[in-house]
């Protein structure tokens, strides 16, 4: 059984844990957080139970997963993975240190996984020595429910271990889809600049949140409102890619918009932090649009 390390125990690293877990490999959950940690631990432990209500999972599966599941914010404890799929924030330099670090702790055979939403794998890879072994390996939130994994090949990554994390995503019932290592990749590409573009019309006093989301769901057939998914997303990591794929992509299409930024400096944050373009005081549920945009 192949032992898996997640890294950051954040909205990502969290559902990634769980859904490793759940498919009977042995996962440890790092984070140097270690209140990040323990909220780890619940948000899967009620994401398990919702599952069981749901009769999508079974009360043994609970019982194996909760025992494949390690919690650990000591980081000799990752030497011993096969695969170490990174989730800590979208940044180049933090990124960077930790994947150099992890090429001191593990085997040669270990492939590194990063879950980056924009970053290029190639730049991540630039300073080891065992560059082949990098590769992206981008799940969609939330990770227990969506299909997708986004593969992307960095220039120097080999085949096998493409065909390794192609192997990994299918045993854990994930479509594994191929991107170029272009900034943004596909996913993000085509998504932040419609979420950037929601914000703008907000911002622009063409309509009020609940409309926006309204629009985009009964006109388009959207599950969910763009702003409810930046909220959903994250605002931090939202203007994270934005500003990636700005500078990576020479284009000022997808520069973030100024009231995004703002949220963000005001740790508006969505979800996670409580409030974003909605409210989520009261429950994780996205009823209650935030005062400052109620008109
Ligand atoms: N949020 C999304 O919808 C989404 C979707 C796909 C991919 N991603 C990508 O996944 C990654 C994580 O995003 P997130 O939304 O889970 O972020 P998050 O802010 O919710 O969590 C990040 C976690 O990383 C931890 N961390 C930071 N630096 C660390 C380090 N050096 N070592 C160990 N832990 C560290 C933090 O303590 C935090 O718990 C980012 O690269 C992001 O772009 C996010």
């Amino acid at each position: 059984m192949s032992k898996i390390s997640v890294i950051g125990a954040g909205t990502m690293g969290n559902g990634i844990a769980q859904t490793f877990a759940l498919h009977n490999f042995r996962v440890l959950l790092y984070d140097i957080n270690q209140e990040n940690l323990k909220n780890a631990r619940s948000t899967i432990h009620k994401n398990l139970n919702r599952m069981l209500a749901k009769e999508s999972i079974t009360e043994l599966e609970i019982q194996n997963t909760t025992k494949n599941l390690i919690y650990s914010n000591k980081f000799e404890e990752i030497s011993s993975s096969d695969l170490v799929v990174e989730a800590i924030s979208e940044n180049y330099e933090t990124k960077a240190i930790l994947f150099k670090k992890l090429e001191n702790y593990c085997s040669d055979d270990c492939i590194f996984a990063s879950n980056t939403s924009s970053i290029s794998i190639t730049k991540i890879s630039e300073n080891l020595s065992t560059k082949h072994r990098v590769i992206g390996m981008h799940f969609m939130n939330p990770v227990p429910i969506m299909k997708l994994v986004e593969v992307i090949n960095g220039r120097y990554t080999s085949a096998e271990v493409t065909k390794k994390i192609i192997d990994y995503s299918k045993s854990i019932n994930k479509t594994p889809l191929i991107a170029n290592d272009y900034p943004g990749f596909i996913s993000n590409r085509i998504l932040l600049p419609m979420i950037n573009e929601a914000i703008e019309a907000l911002d622009s006093g063409v309509s009020d949140v609940k409309s926006i989301d309204g629009i985009m769901k009964l006109g388009m057939g959207h599950p969910m409102g763009p702003l409810q998914l930046a909220d959903l997303i994250g605002l931090d990591v939202c203007k994270s890619i934005l500003e990636i794929m700005h500078t990576g992509l020479f284009n000022e299409k997808y520069k973030p918009n100024k009231l995004l930024i703002d949220l963000v400096n005001k740790g508006n944050l969505g979800v996670k932090s409580g409030e974003g373009f909605y409210n989520y005081s009261n429950s994780k549920k996205a009823e209650v649009v935030s005062k400052r945009f109620l008109k």
